[in-house]
């Protein structure tokens, strides 16, 4: 797998902006403040580029693509920009988002059972999409249901477009939604842990399908991930968040040859196969994100770190840039050094 070329003619086109987004989900008692799981979230996404959003389980990255996507529900609380080819997405109508949604944006989730609708058949879920997004009548739509079933690698696609989500296997299910995904030729497509729940030998296969598909058609990625070694080897740009706030931004090669975060380098070195000879013992990060202080307290990560000054107790703590350039961004007060490793 080697990283997609940006193409030339969409290179530096800005297609997704997210600004100081902050998502908080509501508490269980009127009194209880609530989960602030994203807490001041901005990242750009251009045209034909793949944006890895990583960082451990709990971090609020899926809260972000939910926003992006205007998926939460009314309860949530959901505030700052999300501009989506130059169009405010925050805010919008539920019948002006679905206009959006499905065709120039899309998204693949960890779980396609939660995703597909049990009750309907695979060729009405895929007929449905093009029907109300590509104007396509019902019987060109039924021809393109199988076309796309075929693109996606399912075998005998005429046959398996007639069945249900459950008689399909774990890995055919999730192609089918690559397929209800990709049914329209979105610019941006969101792929939320698009294999975790997937036999390992099969992981490989459905992520090559979504990056193959993604630069044939110079689609735009983010894809969320815990595994690494994929973004590593495939992400134009990585942004690494904790506690719900990005640390740290960069371009690929600079996050993983000169991660300047300490929790960037704890998530590198707690990857086997990233960071020099196998081990018997993965490094883990002491501590837990629960134990994470909230920001205002200063910096939530100080807590687990072996680095921490006073300063790190600043209010303010802002992502900035490092290095010569703008591409690197970083929110430490006591970064590692350029030269250690
Ligand atoms: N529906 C919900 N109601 C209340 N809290 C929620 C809800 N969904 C997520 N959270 C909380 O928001 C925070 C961020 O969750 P999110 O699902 O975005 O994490 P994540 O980074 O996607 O994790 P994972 O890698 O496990 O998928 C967590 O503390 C989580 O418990
Ligand atoms: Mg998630």
């Amino acid at each position: 797998m080697s990283p997609a070329p940006v193409p030339a003619r969409t290179h530096g086109d800005l297609l997704l902006s997210v600004r100081d987004l902050h998502v908080t989900f509501p508490g269980h008692t009127r009194k209880a403040t609530g989960t602030k799981a994203v807490v001041g979230v901005s990242f750009d996404v251009h045209a034909g580029e793949i944006l890895a959003l990583v960082g451990e389980s709990g971090c609020g990255k899926s809260a972000t693509a939910l926003a992006v996507m205007g998926l939460h529900g009314p309860d949530v609380k959901i505030s700052g920009a999300v501009e989506f080819d130059g169009v405010p997405m925050v805010g919008r109508s539920e019948r002006e988002l679905s206009r959006v949604r499905g065709k120039q944006l899309s998204m693949i989730f960890q779980d396609p059972l939660t995703a597909l609708n049990p009750v309907i058949t695979v060729e009405k879920q895929l007929v449905e999409v093009l029907v109300r997004h590509e104007q396509l009548d019902r019987k060109e739509a039924r021809a393109r249901s199988v076309d796309l079933l075929r693109q996606v690698g399912i075998p005998d696609p005429q046959k398996r477009v007639k069945d249900y989500p459950h008689q399909l296997s774990g890995g055919m299910r999730q192609r089918v939604m690559i397929a209800i995904a990709m049914a329209c030729n979105p610019h941006l497509l969101i792929a939320d842990e698009p294999t975790t729940a997937l036999d390992t030998t099969i992981q490989a296969e459905i992520l090559d399908l979504i990056l193959e598909l993604a630069t044939e058609r110079a689609m735009a990625l983010l894809l969320i991930t815990h595994d690494l070694g994929v973004v590593a080897q495939t992400a134009h740009r990585v942004a690494v968040m904790y506690a719900g706030r990005i640390v740290e931004q960069a371009g690929r090669y600079e996050v993983f040859d000169q991660p300047r975060h300490r929790y960037t380098r704890g998530l590198l070195k707690s990857t086997p196969t990233l960071v020099g000879e196998a081990r018997d013992r993965l490094d883990t990060i002491p501590g837990s994100a629960f134990d994470a202080e909230p920001w205002d307290q200063g910096c939530a990560f100080a807590p687990r770190c072996d680095f921490a000054v006073p300063a790190c107790q600043a209010p303010k703590l802002d992502l900035v840039p490092v290095g010569s350039g703008d591409e690197h961004l970083l929110r430490c007060v006591n970064p590692a050094g350029e030269e250690e490793s």
